[in-house]
């Protein structure tokens, strides 16, 4: 088991070792792990090139350090807490055996259908344990899980398939959401029409729904099961091969394929997990997030299984079957750590305090959240009627790329601040950075917020695009990892996320591109140009805001042409992207090269008149009339 710090002092002086000597400070924490044969080197590393190892020459399995390395002591300790998305189906529950068991004959699937070491294992699964067993039977043998959130739509899937040329499909018939059935297979059989590397499409039975069959290519999860044995050899593999892609949005159109490696991220997302939450052996910690994200992949399934943990998933929705359905499940069982989104708990805030007035909660000791930045009023709500005053919120700043949190408490260890993520992680040197890169030193400044030294999970490239990554990621700031968000740090230290700089937006936690979203409604046949911006939004923290220039914009409110634009974006990407807001307007402000002046674009949508210099537009009168009509837009 990784160390665990449990005072502040000790995060000062774990702080300071890991600055000092990052080298000795992680090697310290690899060694709580199982490898078949040790690492040669600790790091290499040149954020120049860039190019980042980790424990290279290290040989292991990440699946044996979730399994073999617990088996003696856990195998009865349940691992996996599976709850319904309707609270009268019976929960789940999987021990560490019975998981372990479950892997390895799915393992053996994998294998039968002829994938090896290297290959890529596309899912678009629900949040059923199918997923969880899927992801670790691919580590188990050395393919990359590549996971598509569940709500993605068939053009988004194939897209993400063809980009990592997946040999197998893993869905299910379908998948229940609220009062909502979502028809996976229907969506992945729309994808896969268009995707020639996939091979053969498995498919858990959840909903039982009738779905379109096609022989020796669609085969029944339970089916192929049955099939084979459940003692599954892992595959030995180096500490740098892949273990899987997630993809995520960036500023231009296309996904990124966000490549994690298995020894770094194991130590990392295990390191995190325990020192965050400070888990201990015997707690039960519930993270509501999906696992199509990158906060499902390391905090439902890898950090908290590789601590030994027993990690709860759930099916459903905050909503239903009504807006105490957290708080159910938080009783019903016992949940000590609890980790979910601002925007969450803003819409269950919203909702009224009868939900959550007389709710005793007395196992909870952690709550946290992760994905956008909190405001202090949902922040104090979460604080005060959620955890009753008791216990530590932990705002937890990371992202895709970083496989980890970074900048966060440490619960009951690091004291908070509303709205603050607090300090760095062990082993984390951030750096602020002016637009000119040159670092911010000292307290209270503000500006770009930079890495200065490499930690055992950040990515190592983009799939198949080494020179995006390098374009994404270092080419801004020279020698320094760019994250793309703006900070703040205070005179304390302490830093306040501002959100992000560049075109990427943050909906209700879902991080999507702006130029996707444009794209998808630039398809649409009446529109011939259009502009997307991020607003404050109450609930989803940033909504979407739409300017489309349209060859004949339409007389009456245009709603007829809005939905039709919305269902566009809904085909192309997911409901997620829709916007928000829509404008139809005569043109865009653009430069004189012909950039779009997104600048002025955001200020209107804040309803905010200092629009800055805008003579260097080559159309500057058109900002007046787009003014005029995003008054009148409701
Ligand atoms: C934002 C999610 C403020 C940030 C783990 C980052 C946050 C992006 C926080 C990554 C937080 C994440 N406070 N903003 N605690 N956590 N973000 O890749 O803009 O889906 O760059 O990873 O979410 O989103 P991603």
């Amino acid at each position: 088991m990784v160390p665990k710090i449990s005072t502040l002092s000790g995060y000062l002086h774990e702080y300071q070792k890991s600055v000092a000597n990052p080298i000795g400070f992680w090697s310290n924490i690899a060694e709580s792990f199982h490898w078949r044969k040790k690492w040669d080197e600790v790091l290499k590393w040149d954020f120049n090139s860039p190019n980042v190892e980790w424990f290279k020459g290290g040989k292991l399995n990440i699946t044996e350090n979730i399994f073999e390395r617990h088996l003696f002591s856990r195998y009865d300790q349940v691992a996996l807490v599976w709850e319904p998305n309707d609270p009268s189906e019976k929960h789940r529950e999987y021990t560490y055996g019975e998981l372990f068991s479950e892997v390895k004959s799915f393992a053996n699937v994998l294998r039968s259908h002829a994938v090896r070491k290297g290959d890529r294992v596309a899912i678009y699964l629900p949040m059923v344990p199918e997923l969880v067993i899927a992801m670790l039977a691919c580590a188990r043998i050395g393919a990359i899980h590549s996971v598509i959130f569940a709500g993605f739509s068939a053009n988004a899937i194939a897209e993400r398939v063809e980009d990592a040329s997946a040999k197998i499909m893993i869905t299910s018939d379908g998948g229940y959401r609220g009062n909502k059935i979502l028809n996976l297979k229907d969506t992945v059989d729309e994808a896969l029409k268009s995707c020639t590397s996939v091979q053969s499409n498995i498919v858990v039975k959840r909903t039982n729904q009738d779905v379109a069959w096609k022989n020796d290519f669609d085969y029944w999860w339970h089916d192929e099961v049955d099939k084979v044995m459940d003692e599954a050899p892992a595959e030995i593999l180096d500490a740098e091969d892949p273990l899987f892609i997630l993809y995520t949005s960036g500023s231009t159109g296309k996904p990124k394929g966000v490549l994690h490696t298995t020894g770094g991220y194991m130590v990392y997302s295990a390191y995190t997990f325990k020192n965050v939450f400070q888990y201990s052996s015997g707690d039960i910690y519930f993270c509501a997030a999906d696992i199509g994200w990158i906060t499902g992949h390391s905090y439902i399934v890898y950090g908290p299984l590789l601590e030994g943990a027993t990690t709860v998933m759930f099916e459903g929705i905050p909503s239903f079957p009504n807006p105490g359905r957290y708080w159910d499940i938080i009783k019903k069982h016992d949940v000590n750590q609890f980790y979910t989104s601002p925007t969450a708990i803003r819409s269950l805030m919203a909702e009224g305090q009868q939900w959550i007035e007389d709710v005793e909660m007395p196992s909870l000791r952690v709550l946290g959240t992760v994905g956008e930045p909190i405001n202090e009023e949902a922040w104090h709500w979460y604080h005060d009627h959620v955890g009753g005053n008791k216990c530590p919120i932990v705002d937890t700043w990371w992202q895709t790329e970083t496989g980890g949190i970074m900048i966060s408490p440490i619960a009951g260890v690091i004291p908070t601040k509303p709205a603050f993520a607090s300090l760095p992680l062990p082993g984390i040197q951030p750096v602020i950075v002016d637009n000119e890169g040159n670092k911010l030193c000292g307290k209270s400044v503000e500006g770009n917020l930079c890495v200065q030294f490499p930690w055992p999970g950040i990515a190592r490239t983009l799939w198949g695009d080494h020179e995006r990554y390098i374009d994404s990621y270092f080419n801004q700031y020279k020698g320094l990892y760019f994250t793309g968000d703006g900070v703040k740090r205070d005179e304390d230290g302490y830093y306040r996320i501002l959100g992000r700089m560049d075109d990427v937006i943050n909906v209700s936690g879902h991080r999507l591109g702006t130029a996707e979203i444009e794209n998808a409604i630039n398809e649409h046949p009446l529109v011939s140009e259009s502009a997307v911006i991020g607003y404050p939004h109450e609930i989803k923290g940033k909504g979407i805001y739409a300017y489309v220039v349209c060859n004949d914009i339409p007389s009456d409110s245009g709603e007829e042409l809005k939905n039709s634009i919305r269902k566009g974006v809904s085909k192309m990407i997911s409901p997620i992207a829709r916007p928000d807001k829509i404008l139809f307007v005569q043109d865009l402000p653009k430069t004189r090269s012909g950039k779009i002046m997104r600048r002025i674009l955001r200020k209107i949508a804040e309803h905010n008149e200092d629009y800055g210099d805008t003579s260097t537009l080559t159309n500057p009168d058109i900002v007046n009339d787009i003014v005029k009509a995003a008054k009148l837009l409701k």
